[in-house]
């Protein structure tokens, strides 16, 4: 089994579509044994306990420094034993400990086509609005390891969703969730699952072929 813990700040409906794809059988051989809150009362830790998985919150404003709260996020990642984690819309800079201590096994979900509108300050509807103040054609969504940096890792899985004639930033953002994260993180998990995403020296994935069963 493939234990995933995974991290959110707010809604959770990528939580929730991969709580989907493993209640449904389409995530075979992965386990979601935990799920971490940066904010008390997020309504994805609703979606983990819904769904029978243990919830917990480890919030920035219970400790005095960042450095106490990064040692509580450590200890209750490493807690979990977790094989991969994933973060599905969790707006923390991962502490270089973290990384450090999990390579190429933390997995992120950008609602971008990275390298496009990434990097510091970019997350929740702000990458739309700078999409679409930027007046481009095509977007969507990656899936991708996280390193050092931000939204700097190895890219995994990408889908484009094209912009069309009157998108608003939430109208956008709707439908890169709907035709891009929601299929690609849950593919991520699975393909991480089947033992299928090695990472090269020159830090580009290549995705295996699925063997014979
Ligand atoms: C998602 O759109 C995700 O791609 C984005 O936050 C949203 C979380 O929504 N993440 C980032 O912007 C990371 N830089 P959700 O809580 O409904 O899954």
């Amino acid at each position: 089994m493939l234990r995933v813990v995974v991290c959110v700040s707010g809604g959770g409906t990528n939580l929730q579509a991969i709580l989907d794809c493993a209640a449904n059988g389409t995530l075979p051989g992965v386990e979601i044994v935990r799920v971490i809150a940066n904010n008390p009362g997020v309504y994805a830790l609703e979606r983990a306990k819904a769904a029978g998985v243990e919830g917990l919150c480890i919030s920035p404003k219970e400790f005095g420094t960042r450095e106490e709260f990064n040692d509580a996020l450590l200890a209750a990642v490493s807690e979990a034993q977790p094989d991969l984690i994933v973060l599905a819309g969790f707006l923390v800079a991962i502490p270089p400990r973290m990384v450090a201590a999990y390579p190429n096994r933390i997995i992120n979900i950008h609602p971008s086509l990275i390298p496009s509108f990434c990097g510091k300050g970019y997350y929740g509807l702000k990458v739309h609005e700078a999409a679409l103040a930027r007046g481009v054609k095509v977007s969507g969504a990656t899936v991708h390891f996280v390193d050092e940096g931000m939204d700097s890792g190895p890219i995994i899985l990408q889908r484009a969703v094209a912009v069309q004639d009157g998108d608003t930033p939430q109208s956008l953002q709707r439908r890169i969730m709907e035709e891009a994260e929601w299929q690609i993180l849950p593919e991520a998990i699975r393909l991480i699952a089947q033992g299928r995403v090695q990472v090269g020296t020159d830090r580009t994935t290549r995705i295996t072929e699925r063997q014979a069963q």
